[in-house]
Protein backbone atom coordinates (compact mmCIF):
# COMPACT_ATOMS: atom_id res chain seq x y z
CA UNK A 1 0.00 0.00 0.00
CA UNK A 2 1.17 3.52 -0.82
CA UNK A 3 2.58 5.35 2.17
CA UNK A 4 0.46 8.25 3.35
CA UNK A 5 2.03 11.70 3.02
CA UNK A 6 1.58 14.51 5.51
CA UNK A 7 2.49 18.17 5.10
CA UNK A 8 3.18 20.18 8.23
CA UNK A 9 3.13 23.91 7.62
CA UNK A 10 5.45 25.67 10.07
CA UNK A 11 8.25 24.47 12.36
CA UNK A 12 7.37 26.43 15.49
CA UNK A 13 6.42 24.65 18.73
CA UNK A 14 3.16 23.34 17.19
CA UNK A 15 4.69 21.96 14.00
CA UNK A 16 7.56 20.49 16.00
CA UNK A 17 5.05 18.83 18.34
CA UNK A 18 3.55 17.08 15.32
CA UNK A 19 6.96 15.89 14.14
CA UNK A 20 7.81 14.70 17.62
CA UNK A 21 4.50 12.84 17.99
CA UNK A 22 5.21 10.79 14.86
CA UNK A 23 8.78 10.21 15.96
CA UNK A 24 7.56 8.81 19.29
CA UNK A 25 5.24 6.43 17.43
CA UNK A 26 8.01 5.35 15.06
CA UNK A 27 10.33 4.65 18.00
CA UNK A 28 7.62 2.47 19.51
CA UNK A 29 7.57 0.44 16.30
CA UNK A 30 4.67 1.99 14.39
CA UNK A 31 4.71 2.42 10.64
CA UNK A 32 4.47 6.19 10.18
CA UNK A 33 3.61 8.23 7.10
CA UNK A 34 6.09 10.24 5.08
CA UNK A 35 6.26 13.74 6.54
CA UNK A 36 7.37 16.99 4.97
CA UNK A 37 7.47 20.11 7.15
CA UNK A 38 7.67 23.44 5.33
CA UNK A 39 9.22 26.35 7.20
CA UNK A 40 9.77 29.75 5.70
CA UNK A 41 12.44 30.76 8.23
CA UNK A 42 15.97 29.40 8.03
CA UNK A 43 15.67 27.57 11.37
CA UNK A 44 13.08 25.89 13.55
CA UNK A 45 11.65 27.50 16.70
CA UNK A 46 8.88 29.68 15.20
CA UNK A 47 8.06 32.76 17.26
CA UNK A 48 10.98 32.03 19.58
CA UNK A 49 13.54 33.01 16.93
CA UNK A 50 14.37 36.66 17.45
CA UNK A 51 14.72 38.80 14.37
CA UNK A 52 15.69 42.46 14.13
CA UNK A 53 13.69 42.65 10.92
CA UNK A 54 10.23 44.13 10.64
CA UNK A 55 7.91 44.29 7.63
CA UNK A 56 9.25 41.96 4.95
CA UNK A 57 12.14 39.53 5.33
CA UNK A 58 15.15 39.24 3.03
CA UNK A 59 13.05 37.33 0.50
CA UNK A 60 9.95 39.53 0.51
CA UNK A 61 7.94 37.28 2.85
CA UNK A 62 6.14 38.87 5.83
CA UNK A 63 8.38 38.76 8.91
CA UNK A 64 6.92 36.16 11.26
CA UNK A 65 8.56 37.24 14.51
CA UNK A 66 6.70 39.36 17.07
CA UNK A 67 9.19 38.80 19.87
CA UNK A 68 11.51 41.53 21.02
CA UNK A 69 14.78 42.02 22.84
CA UNK A 70 14.65 41.53 26.61
CA UNK A 71 11.48 39.39 26.37
CA UNK A 72 11.11 37.15 29.40
CA UNK A 73 8.51 34.45 29.72
CA UNK A 74 5.29 36.01 30.99
CA UNK A 75 4.18 32.78 32.66
CA UNK A 76 6.04 30.27 34.85
CA UNK A 77 8.07 27.81 32.81
CA UNK A 78 6.60 25.07 35.04
CA UNK A 79 3.31 25.60 33.16
CA UNK A 80 4.70 25.00 29.69
CA UNK A 81 6.97 22.03 30.37
CA UNK A 82 6.84 19.22 27.78
CA UNK A 83 5.60 16.08 29.54
CA UNK A 84 8.37 14.05 27.88
CA UNK A 85 11.25 16.50 28.41
CA UNK A 86 11.60 18.49 31.62
CA UNK A 87 13.59 21.69 32.03
CA UNK A 88 15.77 19.84 34.51
CA UNK A 89 16.60 17.19 31.95
CA UNK A 90 17.50 19.86 29.42
CA UNK A 91 19.61 22.12 31.63
CA UNK A 92 20.93 19.42 33.92
CA UNK A 93 19.76 21.28 37.01
CA UNK A 94 16.83 23.34 38.23
CA UNK A 95 16.59 26.87 36.84
CA UNK A 96 14.48 29.88 37.83
CA UNK A 97 10.80 30.04 36.88
CA UNK A 98 10.76 32.95 34.41
CA UNK A 99 13.45 32.52 31.77
CA UNK A 100 14.13 35.00 28.98
CA UNK A 101 13.35 34.11 25.36
CA UNK A 102 16.77 32.66 24.49
CA UNK A 103 16.55 30.15 27.34
CA UNK A 104 13.11 28.94 26.29
CA UNK A 105 14.29 28.71 22.69
CA UNK A 106 17.22 26.57 23.84
CA UNK A 107 14.77 24.27 25.62
CA UNK A 108 12.57 23.93 22.52
CA UNK A 109 15.65 23.21 20.40
CA UNK A 110 16.98 20.69 22.90
CA UNK A 111 14.07 18.29 22.50
CA UNK A 112 14.37 18.47 18.74
CA UNK A 113 18.11 18.03 18.59
CA UNK A 114 17.82 14.70 20.41
CA UNK A 115 16.12 13.44 17.25
CA UNK A 116 17.03 13.62 13.59
CA UNK A 117 13.78 15.37 12.72
CA UNK A 118 15.52 18.27 11.01
CA UNK A 119 15.77 16.05 7.95
CA UNK A 120 11.97 16.29 7.59
CA UNK A 121 12.01 20.11 7.54
CA UNK A 122 12.43 22.10 4.36
CA UNK A 123 13.74 25.41 5.58
CA UNK A 124 13.52 28.67 3.61
CA UNK A 125 10.34 27.31 2.05
CA UNK A 126 7.22 29.43 2.22
CA UNK A 127 3.83 27.83 1.65
CA UNK A 128 2.02 29.78 -1.06
CA UNK A 129 -1.15 27.83 -1.73
CA UNK A 130 -3.03 24.74 -0.60
CA UNK A 131 -5.93 23.18 -2.48
CA UNK A 132 -7.97 20.04 -2.02
CA UNK A 133 -9.13 17.71 -4.76
CA UNK A 134 -12.30 15.80 -3.84
CA UNK A 135 -11.76 13.16 -6.53
CA UNK A 136 -8.31 12.06 -5.38
CA UNK A 137 -8.92 13.09 -1.75
CA UNK A 138 -5.54 14.79 -1.81
CA UNK A 139 -4.15 18.20 -1.03
CA UNK A 140 -1.78 20.03 -3.36
CA UNK A 141 0.69 22.22 -1.52
CA UNK A 142 2.56 24.83 -3.53
CA UNK A 143 5.66 26.28 -1.92
CA UNK A 144 8.35 28.78 -2.81
CA UNK A 145 11.98 28.02 -2.16
CA UNK A 146 12.72 31.57 -1.10
CA UNK A 147 16.46 31.35 -1.78
CA UNK A 148 16.17 29.88 -5.27
CA UNK A 149 12.92 31.79 -5.87
CA UNK A 150 11.35 28.63 -7.32
CA UNK A 151 7.83 27.28 -6.96
CA UNK A 152 7.04 23.59 -6.62
CA UNK A 153 3.94 21.55 -5.79
CA UNK A 154 3.53 18.23 -4.02
CA UNK A 155 0.49 16.23 -3.00
CA UNK A 156 -0.46 15.02 0.46
CA UNK A 157 -3.16 13.05 2.26
CA UNK A 158 -3.21 15.36 5.30
CA UNK A 159 -2.21 18.96 5.89
CA UNK A 160 -1.35 20.22 9.37
CA UNK A 161 -1.50 24.01 9.61
CA UNK A 162 0.90 25.11 12.34
CA UNK A 163 1.71 28.62 11.15
CA UNK A 164 0.83 30.37 14.42
CA UNK A 165 -1.57 33.26 14.95
CA UNK A 166 0.44 36.03 16.57
CA UNK A 167 2.09 37.46 13.46
CA UNK A 168 -0.45 39.39 11.44
CA UNK A 169 -1.25 42.56 13.39
CA UNK A 170 -4.74 43.79 14.12
CA UNK A 171 -4.22 47.49 13.55
CA UNK A 172 -7.16 49.81 14.25
CA UNK A 173 -7.17 53.40 13.08
CA UNK A 174 -7.55 56.41 15.36
CA UNK A 175 -8.28 59.91 14.12
CA UNK A 176 -5.17 62.05 13.97
CA UNK A 177 -2.64 59.20 13.64
CA UNK A 178 -1.60 60.51 10.22
CA UNK A 179 -0.44 63.80 11.75
CA UNK A 180 1.05 62.39 14.94
CA UNK A 181 4.66 63.68 15.04
CA UNK A 182 6.21 60.68 16.86
CA UNK A 183 6.68 56.96 16.20
CA UNK A 184 3.55 54.83 15.72
CA UNK A 185 3.94 51.07 15.54
CA UNK A 186 2.17 47.81 16.28
CA UNK A 187 3.51 45.45 18.95
CA UNK A 188 4.48 43.06 16.11
CA UNK A 189 7.15 45.58 15.06
CA UNK A 190 8.38 46.45 18.56
CA UNK A 191 11.98 45.32 19.01
CA UNK A 192 13.94 47.34 21.55
CA UNK A 193 12.63 49.18 24.60
CA UNK A 194 15.76 51.35 24.78
CA UNK A 195 14.39 53.30 21.82
CA UNK A 196 11.74 54.72 24.14
CA UNK A 197 13.95 55.75 27.08
CA UNK A 198 12.94 59.18 28.37
CA UNK A 199 9.69 59.17 26.37
CA UNK A 200 6.03 59.45 27.31
CA UNK A 201 4.47 56.36 25.78
CA UNK A 202 0.89 55.52 24.88
CA UNK A 203 0.02 51.83 24.55
CA UNK A 204 -3.40 50.97 23.15
CA UNK A 205 -4.68 47.60 24.41
CA UNK A 206 -5.02 45.97 27.80
CA UNK A 207 -3.75 42.46 27.37
CA UNK A 208 -0.39 40.67 27.53
CA UNK A 209 1.45 42.71 24.89
CA UNK A 210 0.42 46.03 26.43
CA UNK A 211 1.34 44.88 29.92
CA UNK A 212 4.67 43.36 28.91
CA UNK A 213 5.85 46.05 26.50
CA UNK A 214 4.71 48.74 28.94
CA UNK A 215 6.53 47.26 31.92
CA UNK A 216 9.58 46.58 29.82
CA UNK A 217 9.77 50.14 28.48
CA UNK A 218 9.49 51.34 32.07
CA UNK A 219 12.34 49.02 33.05
CA UNK A 220 14.54 50.41 30.27
CA UNK A 221 13.88 54.05 31.10
CA UNK A 222 10.61 55.28 29.56
CA UNK A 223 9.44 58.46 31.31
CA UNK A 224 5.79 57.40 31.56
CA UNK A 225 3.52 54.66 30.27
CA UNK A 226 -0.17 55.30 29.56
CA UNK A 227 -2.37 52.33 28.70
CA UNK A 228 -5.64 52.84 26.84
CA UNK A 229 -8.24 50.10 27.17
CA UNK A 230 -11.30 49.28 25.06
CA UNK A 231 -13.17 46.89 27.35
CA UNK A 232 -11.60 47.01 30.79
CA UNK A 233 -8.42 48.25 32.48
CA UNK A 234 -5.83 45.70 33.55
CA UNK A 235 -6.27 46.97 37.09
CA UNK A 236 -2.85 46.19 38.51
CA UNK A 237 -1.40 48.29 41.32
CA UNK A 238 0.68 50.35 38.94
CA UNK A 239 3.60 52.45 40.19
CA UNK A 240 3.32 56.21 39.62
CA UNK A 241 4.90 56.16 36.16
CA UNK A 242 1.90 54.22 34.81
CA UNK A 243 -1.73 55.14 34.26
CA UNK A 244 -4.72 53.46 32.63
CA UNK A 245 -7.14 55.43 30.50
CA UNK A 246 -10.24 54.41 28.59
CA UNK A 247 -10.16 54.15 24.81
CA UNK A 248 -8.25 56.64 22.72
CA UNK A 249 -10.75 58.89 20.91
CA UNK A 250 -8.40 60.95 18.71
CA UNK A 251 -5.00 62.57 18.48
CA UNK A 252 -4.38 66.23 18.10
CA UNK A 253 -0.69 66.66 17.31
CA UNK A 254 1.02 65.08 20.39
CA UNK A 255 -2.11 65.20 22.52
CA UNK A 256 -4.04 61.97 22.99
CA UNK A 257 -7.72 62.52 23.82
CA UNK A 258 -9.56 59.69 25.56
CA UNK A 259 -13.28 58.94 25.52
CA UNK A 260 -13.72 60.15 29.11
CA UNK A 261 -12.53 63.62 28.04
CA UNK A 262 -9.10 63.32 29.65
CA UNK A 263 -5.91 63.89 27.67
CA UNK A 264 -2.19 63.21 27.74
CA UNK A 265 0.82 64.49 25.75
CA UNK A 266 2.70 61.51 24.32
CA UNK A 267 5.88 60.99 22.26
CA UNK A 268 5.20 57.55 20.77
CA UNK A 269 2.28 55.16 20.32
CA UNK A 270 2.40 51.37 20.35
CA UNK A 271 -0.73 49.56 19.23
CA UNK A 272 -0.90 46.45 21.40
CA UNK A 273 -4.17 45.52 19.79
CA UNK A 274 -3.63 41.83 19.14
CA UNK A 275 -3.34 39.71 16.03
CA UNK A 276 -5.44 38.21 13.25
CA UNK A 277 -5.67 34.56 12.32
CA UNK A 278 -4.39 34.88 8.78
CA UNK A 279 -3.96 32.08 6.26
CA UNK A 280 -3.24 33.70 2.88
CA UNK A 281 -2.26 30.28 1.48
CA UNK A 282 -5.71 28.73 1.99
CA UNK A 283 -8.84 28.92 -0.16
CA UNK A 284 -12.06 30.20 1.44
CA UNK A 285 -13.54 26.77 2.05
CA UNK A 286 -10.50 25.59 4.04
CA UNK A 287 -9.88 28.77 6.02
CA UNK A 288 -10.39 28.86 9.77
CA UNK A 289 -12.13 32.11 10.65
CA UNK A 290 -11.85 33.01 14.28
CA UNK A 291 -10.63 35.59 16.71
CA UNK A 292 -8.28 34.87 19.61
CA UNK A 293 -10.43 32.63 21.82
CA UNK A 294 -10.12 29.48 23.87
CA UNK A 295 -12.25 27.33 21.56
CA UNK A 296 -12.30 28.44 17.91
CA UNK A 297 -15.48 27.36 16.13
CA UNK A 298 -15.51 24.85 13.24
CA UNK A 299 -12.84 22.66 14.81
CA UNK A 300 -13.41 19.21 16.29
CA UNK A 301 -11.24 18.62 19.36
CA UNK A 302 -9.92 22.11 18.70
CA UNK A 303 -7.88 20.80 15.76
CA UNK A 304 -9.80 19.02 12.98
CA UNK A 305 -11.43 21.32 10.44
CA UNK A 306 -14.93 19.91 10.52
CA UNK A 307 -15.71 20.54 6.84
CA UNK A 308 -12.60 18.56 5.90
CA UNK A 309 -11.01 16.83 8.90
CA UNK A 310 -7.94 15.86 6.88
CA UNK A 311 -7.03 19.50 7.38
CA UNK A 312 -5.68 19.91 10.91
CA UNK A 313 -5.00 23.17 12.72
CA UNK A 314 -2.63 23.18 15.69
CA UNK A 315 -2.22 25.91 18.29
CA UNK A 316 -5.02 28.17 17.08
CA UNK A 317 -6.46 28.74 20.58
CA UNK A 318 -5.85 31.64 22.91
CA UNK A 319 -3.21 30.19 25.16
CA UNK A 320 -2.68 29.60 28.82
CA UNK A 321 -1.20 26.17 28.18
CA UNK A 322 1.25 26.29 25.29
CA UNK A 323 3.94 23.71 24.52
CA UNK A 324 2.26 20.80 26.29
CA UNK A 325 -1.14 21.70 24.81
CA UNK A 326 0.39 21.67 21.31
CA UNK A 327 1.84 18.25 22.14
CA UNK A 328 -1.56 16.99 23.31
CA UNK A 329 -3.13 18.20 20.07
CA UNK A 330 -0.37 16.70 17.95
CA UNK A 331 -0.52 13.30 19.66
CA UNK A 332 -4.29 13.18 19.14
CA UNK A 333 -4.01 14.23 15.48
CA UNK A 334 -1.28 11.62 14.96
CA UNK A 335 -3.49 8.87 16.38
CA UNK A 336 -6.34 9.83 14.08
CA UNK A 337 -3.98 9.78 11.08
CA UNK A 338 -2.59 6.40 12.17
CA UNK A 339 -6.13 5.03 12.48
CA UNK A 340 -5.83 4.49 16.23
CA UNK A 341 -8.69 6.90 16.91
CA UNK A 342 -11.72 7.09 14.65
CA UNK A 343 -13.34 10.44 14.04
CA UNK A 344 -17.11 10.47 14.50
CA UNK A 345 -19.44 11.67 11.73
CA UNK A 346 -19.80 15.34 10.86
CA UNK A 347 -22.96 15.86 12.96
CA UNK A 348 -21.31 14.39 16.03
CA UNK A 349 -18.18 16.51 15.51
CA UNK A 350 -20.31 19.64 15.18
CA UNK A 351 -22.29 18.78 18.31
CA UNK A 352 -19.12 18.16 20.29
CA UNK A 353 -17.58 21.42 19.10
CA UNK A 354 -20.78 23.35 19.90
CA UNK A 355 -20.76 21.96 23.40
CA UNK A 356 -17.18 23.22 23.99
CA UNK A 357 -17.99 26.61 22.47
CA UNK A 358 -21.03 26.92 24.76
CA UNK A 359 -18.93 25.87 27.74
CA UNK A 360 -16.31 28.51 26.85
CA UNK A 361 -19.04 31.16 26.94
CA UNK A 362 -19.96 30.24 30.52
CA UNK A 363 -16.35 30.72 31.64
CA UNK A 364 -16.15 34.34 32.75
CA UNK A 365 -13.19 34.69 35.09
CA UNK A 366 -9.49 33.98 34.46
CA UNK A 367 -9.64 30.99 36.84
CA UNK A 368 -12.58 29.59 34.89
CA UNK A 369 -10.67 30.12 31.64
CA UNK A 370 -7.73 28.20 33.06
CA UNK A 371 -10.03 25.37 34.20
CA UNK A 372 -11.63 25.34 30.76
CA UNK A 373 -8.32 24.95 28.96
CA UNK A 374 -7.18 22.33 31.47
CA UNK A 375 -10.35 20.32 30.73
CA UNK A 376 -9.69 20.68 27.01
CA UNK A 377 -6.11 19.41 27.32
CA UNK A 378 -7.28 16.58 29.60
CA UNK A 379 -9.85 15.55 26.97
CA UNK A 380 -7.11 15.31 24.33
CA UNK A 381 -4.50 13.53 26.40
CA UNK A 382 -6.84 10.80 27.70
CA UNK A 383 -6.99 8.57 24.61
CA UNK A 384 -3.33 8.90 23.51
CA UNK A 385 -0.03 7.67 24.91
CA UNK A 386 1.29 11.20 25.53
CA UNK A 387 3.03 10.85 28.92
CA UNK A 388 0.67 11.57 31.81
CA UNK A 389 1.25 14.98 33.36
CA UNK A 390 -0.51 16.92 36.07
CA UNK A 391 -2.66 19.17 33.88
CA UNK A 392 -4.84 20.40 36.73
CA UNK A 393 -1.77 20.90 38.93
CA UNK A 394 -0.38 23.18 36.23
CA UNK A 395 -3.75 24.95 36.23
CA UNK A 396 -3.25 25.68 39.92
CA UNK A 397 0.18 27.13 39.09
CA UNK A 398 -1.47 29.39 36.52
CA UNK A 399 -3.84 30.61 39.25
CA UNK A 400 -0.90 31.23 41.60
CA UNK A 401 0.76 33.18 38.76
CA UNK A 402 -2.38 35.30 38.37
CA UNK A 403 -2.36 36.07 42.09
CA UNK A 404 1.35 36.88 42.02
CA UNK A 405 0.80 39.34 39.17
CA UNK A 406 -2.07 40.94 41.01
CA UNK A 407 0.11 41.38 44.09
CA UNK A 408 3.14 42.81 42.27
CA UNK A 409 3.11 43.43 38.54
CA UNK A 410 6.79 44.43 38.43
CA UNK A 411 7.92 41.72 40.83
CA UNK A 412 5.98 38.57 39.94
CA UNK A 413 8.83 37.25 37.81
CA UNK A 414 10.93 36.91 40.97
CA UNK A 415 8.65 34.12 42.21
CA UNK A 416 9.40 30.39 42.12
CA UNK A 417 7.07 27.50 41.33
CA UNK A 418 7.31 23.75 41.75
CA UNK A 419 7.59 21.59 38.62
CA UNK A 420 4.71 19.14 38.40
CA UNK A 421 7.02 16.83 36.45
CA UNK A 422 10.06 16.66 38.70
CA UNK A 423 8.63 17.93 41.99
CA UNK A 424 11.50 20.45 42.21
CA UNK A 425 10.87 23.97 43.47
CA UNK A 426 12.66 26.38 41.12
CA UNK A 427 15.57 28.26 42.68
CA UNK A 428 15.18 32.03 42.88
CA UNK A 429 16.82 33.92 40.04
CA UNK A 430 20.16 35.53 40.90
CA UNK A 431 18.86 39.02 40.02
CA UNK A 432 15.41 40.58 40.51
CA UNK A 433 13.69 40.97 37.14
CA UNK A 434 13.64 44.76 37.32
CA UNK A 435 17.43 44.78 37.67
CA UNK A 436 18.15 41.97 35.20
CA UNK A 437 18.99 44.00 32.10
CA UNK A 438 20.89 41.29 30.22
CA UNK A 439 18.47 38.75 28.77
CA UNK A 440 21.09 36.40 27.31
CA UNK A 441 21.11 32.69 28.08
CA UNK A 442 24.59 33.05 29.57
CA UNK A 443 23.60 35.82 31.98
CA UNK A 444 20.47 33.94 33.03
CA UNK A 445 22.25 30.67 33.68
CA UNK A 446 25.53 31.93 35.03
CA UNK A 447 24.89 35.37 36.50
CA UNK A 448 26.02 38.83 35.45
CA UNK A 449 29.48 38.67 33.81
CA UNK A 450 31.22 41.13 36.16
CA UNK A 451 30.53 39.03 39.25
CA UNK A 452 30.26 35.56 37.79
CA UNK A 453 32.98 35.37 35.14
CA UNK A 454 34.95 32.50 36.71
CA UNK A 455 31.87 30.29 36.97
CA UNK A 456 30.90 30.70 33.32
CA UNK A 457 30.88 27.28 31.70
CA UNK A 458 31.25 27.06 27.92
CA UNK A 459 27.94 26.67 26.08
CA UNK A 460 27.35 23.31 24.54
CA UNK A 461 25.73 23.31 21.14
CA UNK A 462 22.02 22.44 20.97
CA UNK A 463 21.51 18.76 21.32
CA UNK A 464 24.56 18.04 23.38
CA UNK A 465 23.26 16.60 26.58
CA UNK A 466 22.88 19.48 28.95
CA UNK A 467 23.05 17.39 32.08
CA UNK A 468 25.59 19.12 34.25
CA UNK A 469 26.65 21.42 31.43
CA UNK A 470 25.59 24.58 33.23
CA UNK A 471 27.39 25.00 36.50
CA UNK A 472 25.69 26.80 39.34
CA UNK A 473 27.03 30.31 39.81
CA UNK A 474 28.30 31.35 43.21
CA UNK A 475 25.18 33.36 43.85
CA UNK A 476 22.91 30.57 42.67
CA UNK A 477 24.69 28.19 45.03
CA UNK A 478 24.13 30.62 47.85
CA UNK A 479 20.48 30.98 46.88
CA UNK A 480 19.96 27.24 46.64
C1 LIG B 1 5.29 38.56 21.86
C2 LIG B 1 4.91 37.14 22.21
C3 LIG B 1 5.37 36.58 23.39
C4 LIG B 1 5.01 35.29 23.75
N1 LIG B 1 5.47 34.80 24.94
C5 LIG B 1 5.13 33.56 25.32
C6 LIG B 1 5.58 33.03 26.57
O1 LIG B 1 6.24 33.71 27.35
N2 LIG B 1 5.27 31.76 26.88
C7 LIG B 1 4.54 30.98 26.02
O2 LIG B 1 4.31 29.82 26.34
N3 LIG B 1 4.07 31.47 24.86
C8 LIG B 1 4.34 32.74 24.49
N4 LIG B 1 3.87 33.24 23.30
C9 LIG B 1 2.99 32.41 22.47
C10 LIG B 1 3.77 31.72 21.31
O3 LIG B 1 3.15 32.12 20.15
C11 LIG B 1 3.77 30.23 21.50
O4 LIG B 1 4.62 29.92 22.61
C12 LIG B 1 4.30 29.43 20.32
O5 LIG B 1 5.37 30.07 19.67
C13 LIG B 1 3.22 29.09 19.31
O6 LIG B 1 3.75 28.09 18.49
P1 LIG B 1 3.21 27.82 17.01
O7 LIG B 1 4.11 26.78 16.45
O8 LIG B 1 1.77 27.55 17.06
O9 LIG B 1 3.40 29.19 16.23
P2 LIG B 1 4.73 29.99 15.91
O10 LIG B 1 5.72 29.87 17.01
O11 LIG B 1 4.27 31.33 15.52
O12 LIG B 1 5.35 29.23 14.65
C14 LIG B 1 4.74 29.23 13.39
C15 LIG B 1 5.78 28.87 12.33
O13 LIG B 1 5.14 28.82 11.04
C16 LIG B 1 6.01 29.43 10.09
N5 LIG B 1 5.20 29.92 8.97
C17 LIG B 1 4.22 30.86 9.00
N6 LIG B 1 3.70 31.03 7.77
C18 LIG B 1 4.36 30.18 6.96
C19 LIG B 1 4.26 29.88 5.56
N7 LIG B 1 3.38 30.50 4.76
N8 LIG B 1 5.10 28.96 5.05
C20 LIG B 1 6.00 28.31 5.84
N9 LIG B 1 6.13 28.55 7.16
C21 LIG B 1 5.31 29.47 7.71
C22 LIG B 1 6.67 30.55 10.87
O14 LIG B 1 7.87 30.99 10.24
C23 LIG B 1 6.90 29.90 12.22
O15 LIG B 1 8.15 29.24 12.27
C24 LIG B 1 4.20 34.53 22.90
C25 LIG B 1 3.75 35.09 21.70
C26 LIG B 1 4.09 36.38 21.36
C27 LIG B 1 3.58 36.97 20.09
N1 LIG C 1 6.54 38.28 27.54
C1 LIG C 1 5.64 37.53 27.02
O1 LIG C 1 5.68 36.38 27.27
C2 LIG C 1 4.55 38.08 26.13
C3 LIG C 1 4.53 39.40 25.77
C4 LIG C 1 3.55 39.85 24.89
C5 LIG C 1 2.61 38.97 24.37
N2 LIG C 1 2.66 37.67 24.74
C6 LIG C 1 1.70 36.71 24.18
O2 LIG C 1 1.25 37.16 22.93
C7 LIG C 1 -0.09 36.75 22.73
C8 LIG C 1 -0.92 37.90 22.20
O3 LIG C 1 -1.14 38.88 23.21
P1 LIG C 1 -1.70 40.32 22.80
O4 LIG C 1 -1.80 41.12 24.02
O5 LIG C 1 -0.89 40.85 21.67
O6 LIG C 1 -3.13 40.02 22.15
P2 LIG C 1 -4.53 39.69 22.87
O7 LIG C 1 -4.31 38.97 24.12
O8 LIG C 1 -5.38 39.08 21.83
O9 LIG C 1 -5.13 41.13 23.27
C9 LIG C 1 -5.50 42.08 22.32
C10 LIG C 1 -5.79 43.40 23.02
O10 LIG C 1 -6.05 44.37 22.01
C11 LIG C 1 -7.25 45.05 22.35
N3 LIG C 1 -7.89 45.51 21.11
C12 LIG C 1 -8.20 44.80 20.00
N4 LIG C 1 -8.77 45.60 19.07
C13 LIG C 1 -8.81 46.83 19.61
C14 LIG C 1 -9.30 48.08 19.13
N5 LIG C 1 -9.84 48.20 17.93
N6 LIG C 1 -9.18 49.14 19.96
C15 LIG C 1 -8.64 49.03 21.18
N7 LIG C 1 -8.16 47.87 21.69
C16 LIG C 1 -8.26 46.79 20.90
C17 LIG C 1 -8.08 44.02 23.07
O11 LIG C 1 -9.06 44.67 23.81
P3 LIG C 1 -10.42 43.96 24.29
O12 LIG C 1 -10.07 43.39 25.63
O13 LIG C 1 -11.38 45.05 24.35
O14 LIG C 1 -10.76 42.92 23.27
C18 LIG C 1 -7.01 43.37 23.93
O15 LIG C 1 -6.74 44.14 25.08
C19 LIG C 1 -0.56 36.16 24.05
O16 LIG C 1 -0.57 34.76 23.96
C20 LIG C 1 0.50 36.57 25.05
O17 LIG C 1 0.71 35.63 26.08
C21 LIG C 1 3.59 37.23 25.63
Amino acid sequence: MKKQRIAILGAGPSGLAQLRAFEAAAKAGAEVPEIVCYEKQSDLGGMWNYTWRTGLDAHGEPVHGSMYRYLWSNGPKECLEFADYSFEEHFGRPIASYPPRAVLRDYIMGRMEKSDLRRCIRFNTAVQWVSYDEASAQFSVTVRDVKADELSTETFDYVVVATGHFSTPNTPHFEGLEQFPGRVLHAHDFRDACEFAGKDLLLVGSSYSAEDIGTQCHKYGAKSVTFSYRSAPMGYQWPDAFQEKPLLARLDDRTAHFVDGSRKEVDAIILCTGYQHHFPFLPDDLTLRTHNRLYPEHLYKGVFFIDNPKLIYLGMQDQYYTFNMFDAQAWYARDVILGRIRLPGKDAMEADSRQWVAREKTAKTPYQHIDFQAAYVRDLVGPTDYPAFDIEGMGELFKEWKRDKQADILGYRNKSYRSTLTGTLAPPHHTPWMEAMDDSLEAFLHGPPETEAPAKAPRKPHGATHRGAHKLSTRQQQAA
